[in-house]
């Protein structure tokens, strides 16, 4: 009955103290705390591994705290499964959603509290309206019908985002929602926290991204090492006060690229096309060189890349690799021929999760660490250390299944195995996507570095601080054409959104 929306906004709803949550050889959660109050987005900050994911699973009965206490309403209540955290109003999107690719995507929303007929049978009907309801409420434009696995990573986000409305909530947590959304669709997703905020609800907001905490949140909360480190509202700290309290130091922002000699060609791609992704796509990359794509979600970037490594077939198209005209058809020829890819949605095509981190790393270069046949395991723990520590992984040791790692680690572990068979050339899908601000100056400067080496860099991304400090030129695309090709001077924010969005007269000035 107290559910008005009308709660005192200056008591927590949810509050913790005192959680200790150990794993084998990590003290996940060292005693911290944490308050969540109606009507207010609190953002949960730290690096990767910091116990984010860990305090969610803890406060939605996924794991149960080794010690401290959770308080509802100032009452130490417990959640001895997922289903007692749902039924006392907290729900979740967690970082690596659990959705079955099997059922529909009404299904997936009400797993677990489909209506029911008055004879106990789920009501489909019923089930198959609210869920278009739901589905319409955040303008997710997805039949109720189809099956999960027919869904882009997009839209199963949504789904899930779905699924978390589906349950009358008073907490919302969100861990990393956007990682995966396109521009349009996260501005749609901070106009449901507004909605959800106007409601009353007390919302938990995890994110790497400054921009978008400074935003949306209220209140922030600081974890570093499993170890709460501050908490206070937005309003009174600047950007620099939350990096300095995140990593223990200030971190040096400004990308490390270093201007590389850039040598010849190594990949000539010629008029690439596709019936409806892309078209004429034309560039060479040399020796050396970071080569940015810039572009809208959406503008075929993705795509192409997959063309190119073999997933699809353009329907036209060569590409040329020093003398050789390559055909590729198959990524297994595309690391034949040294190119790979580091696909965006690292997730699916990522880790063997149960198996440890220097075995994932060294997969696929066992021809490097093997000799006559028998794998040399000192030599595989050895280039996994390297790569692993360039890309500032954090992890008790190599010999953890990558499954324990936290989901920024599990990123770098997908990184390091492709950067491990020291490939001609690599292609990088949003490189820092969900890696943390500390650790992506680490994967920046040892891109940087390799390249000044000779690997060849095509680093897909979003970001323009990134795509500015990093490449040597940049190729924005849209509506999957090349629309532009950027270097020096003509390298600036303005140019590239501009040339990304088409505004193509200068009098938009
Ligand atoms: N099931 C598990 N078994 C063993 N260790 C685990 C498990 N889950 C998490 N850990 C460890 O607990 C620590 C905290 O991980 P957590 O996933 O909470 O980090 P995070 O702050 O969410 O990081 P990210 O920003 O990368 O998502 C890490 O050292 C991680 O390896
Ligand atoms: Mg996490």
């Amino acid at each position: 009955m107290a559910r008005t929306g009308l709660a005192d906004p200056t008591q927590p709803v949810l509050r913790l103290d005192g959680i200790v949550k150990q794993f084998p050889g990590v003290r996940a959660l060292d005693g911290v705390q944490l308050a969540l109050y109606p009507g207010q987005v609190t953002a949960l900050i730290g690096e990767n591994g910091a116990g984010k994911s860990t305090i969610v699973k803890t406060l939605t009965g996924i794991y149960q705290p080794d010690e401290g206490q959770i308080l509802l309403d100032g009452l130490p209540v417990r959640f001895p499964t997922a289903q007692a955290a749902g039924d006392a109003g907290i729900t979740a999107i967690h970082q690596e959603t659990v959705l079955f690719d099997e059922l529909s995507v009404a299904e997936n929303i009400f797993i677990g509290h489909a209506p029911r007929t008055r004879f106990g049978l789920i009501d489909k009907a019923e089930m198959r309206r609210r869920a278009t309801e739901i589905l319409d409420s955040i303008d997710a434009k997805i039949d109720p019908d189809v099956r999960l696995r027919d869904l882009g990573i997009a839209s199963k986000h949504l789904v899930a985002i779905s699924r978390a409305l589906s349950i009358d909530a008073r907490v919302v947590i969100m861990d990393e929602p956007t990682a995966a959304l396109s521009h349009k669709e996260i501005e749609e997703l901070y106009e449901l926290v507004d909605t959800l905020k106007a409601q009353g609800k007390a919302i938990l907001f995890i994110s790497h991204k400054f921009d978008e905490i400074f935003r949306i949140a209220d209140r922030y909360t600081v974890f570093r090492d499993g170890q709460f480190v501050g908490d206070g509202l937005m309003a009174d700290v600047t950007e620099g006060e939350l990096v300095q309290m995140m990593v223990g130091r200030s971190v040096d922002q400004i990308f490390p690229k270093r201007r590389a000699v850039l040598g010849n060609p190594v990949l000539q791609v010629v008029g690439y096309s596709h019936p409806t992704e892309f078209d004429s796509i034309g560039f060479t990359l040399r020796r050396g060189e970071i080569l940015g794509f810039y572009g809208l979600v959406g503008a075929g970037r993705s795509e192409f890349m997959q063309s190119l490594i073999g997933i699809t077939r353009p329907s036209k198209g060569v590409c040329k690799m020093g003398d050789d005209i390559k055909i590729i058809r198959s990524p297994a020829e595309a690391i034949e021929a040294g190119i790979v890819y580091v696909p965006e949605d690292r997730g699916k095509q990522g880790a063997i999760t149960a198996m440890p981190i220097f075995q994932n790393v060294t997969l696929p270069s066992l021809g490097k660490t093997s000799k006559n046949g028998f794998l040399q395991m000192a030599e595989e723990f050895k280039l996994a250390r390297e790569y692993t520590q360039r890309l500032d992984l954090r992890a008790a040791s190599l010999d953890v299944p990558v499954g324990s790692l936290s989901g920024g680690n599990q990123q770098k572990v997908v990184i390091a195995k492709w950067l491990a068979t020291q490939p001609k050339v690599i292609i990088l899908d949003e490189p820092t996507k969900g890696i943390d601000i500390g650790s992506k100056a680490a994967v920046h400067d040892f891109m940087s570095e390799l390249a000044a080496q000779g690997l060849s860099v095509i680093m897909v991304s979003s970001e323009i601080p990134e795509i500015l400090g990093m490449s040597d030129r940049v190729i924005v695309m849209r509506e999957g054409r090349i629309v532009a090709e950027l270097e020096g001077d003509d390298l600036s924010p303005e140019t590239l959104v501009r040339h990304a969005a088409g505004i193509t007269s200068e009098a938009a000035a």
